[in-house]
């Protein structure tokens, strides 16, 4: 083997942990498939999410329950092949890893197996480490992801910050100490107040990235389509939205079916002989 020098090197799990506390924000975007990952490798984000937000994003569901395995995996693979040096990610979908520590690492393995990805992420605390320690016990990295976890969102009756009181800020610290010590490399926190994030983020050793949970955290990440704006409407309050690709496209396809509609699309250069 003759790595090149020249090229940064890929991120790992143990680098991505390292980066705790290190001052160096980590930088998660989601990617669904190979064009949204070669963006996101070309603007250098340390890792990719295939998140199970696939469903809401792009496959139009109004939840992501209804996401199911074989979805996850054609765009996990689609990540995959485009895929130069960011950390990989997949989110398990729903059930996926409800249903016994066996089923989980079946599952998950699938991921590695099929889509190359470096960990698995799963939604839920310390009713979850007996699956944890199953996938670490198979050599599957696992991060964590606590707060407003939508796969909870039928039991949360709507998409609700989480851990607002007293009690609640508790119970998802002592969930997140426990995903720890079960040996998660990084806890997703979201839709959960700044203070919260901000007393997770000091009380656990491994990286906390945040969604919609202030600028405590050790990282961020965000839904790709949110901060492109890739889809028309609204965005939820903690997005920065940078690009209003919904927009351009409208535009561009506008042009072009005006450029159809009055014949000067195609011209005789934009033929072949
Ligand atoms: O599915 C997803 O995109 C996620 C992130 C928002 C953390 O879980």
């Amino acid at each position: 083997m003759n790595p090149d020098k020249t090229q940064p090197s890929r991120m790992t799990v143990p680098a991505f942990r390292a980066r705790k506390g290190r001052g160096e924000p980590l930088v998660v975007l989601t990617a669904y498939d190979a064009g949204g990952a070669m963006a996101a490798e070309e603007a250098g984000v340390d890792a990719l999410l295939v998140g199970d937000s696939l469903g809401m994003v792009v496959l139009g569901y109004e939840s992501t329950l209804r996401v199911t395995m074989d979805e996850m995996l054609h765009h996990a693979r689609a990540v995959g092949r485009a895929r130069r040096r960011a950390l990989l990610i997949a989110d398990m979908p729903w059930l996926s890893y409800h249903l016994g520590p066996a089923d989980a690492v079946r599952n998950a393995a699938r991921f590695v197996r099929e889509a190359g990805a470096d960990a698995v992420k799963i939604e839920g605390g310390a009713e979850r480490i007996e699956v944890v320690r199953a996938l670490l016990g198979a050599g599957i990295p696992v991060m964590g992801h606590l707060g407003l976890t939508p796969q909870s969102v039928l039991h949360f009756g709507g998409y609700r910050v989480q851990a607002r009181d007293a009690a609640a800020a508790e119970a998802l610290l002592e969930g997140a100490k426990a995903l720890a010590s079960a040996g998660v490399f990084s806890v997703v926190l979201e839709g959960v107040p700044s203070r919260v994030a901000a007393g997770v983020t000091r009380e656990i050793p491994v990286p906390t990235i945040g969604i919609g949970a202030g600028r405590a955290c050790d990282g961020q990440v965000l839904v790709a389509h949110d901060l492109l704006g890739a889809l028309p409407g609204p965005v939820p309050k903690f997005v920065r939205r940078y690009a209003d690709i919904h927009a351009s496209q409208v535009e561009a396809i506008r042009r072009w079916a005006s450029d159809v509609r009055d014949g000067s699309f195609p011209s005789d250069e934009e033929s072949y002989e």
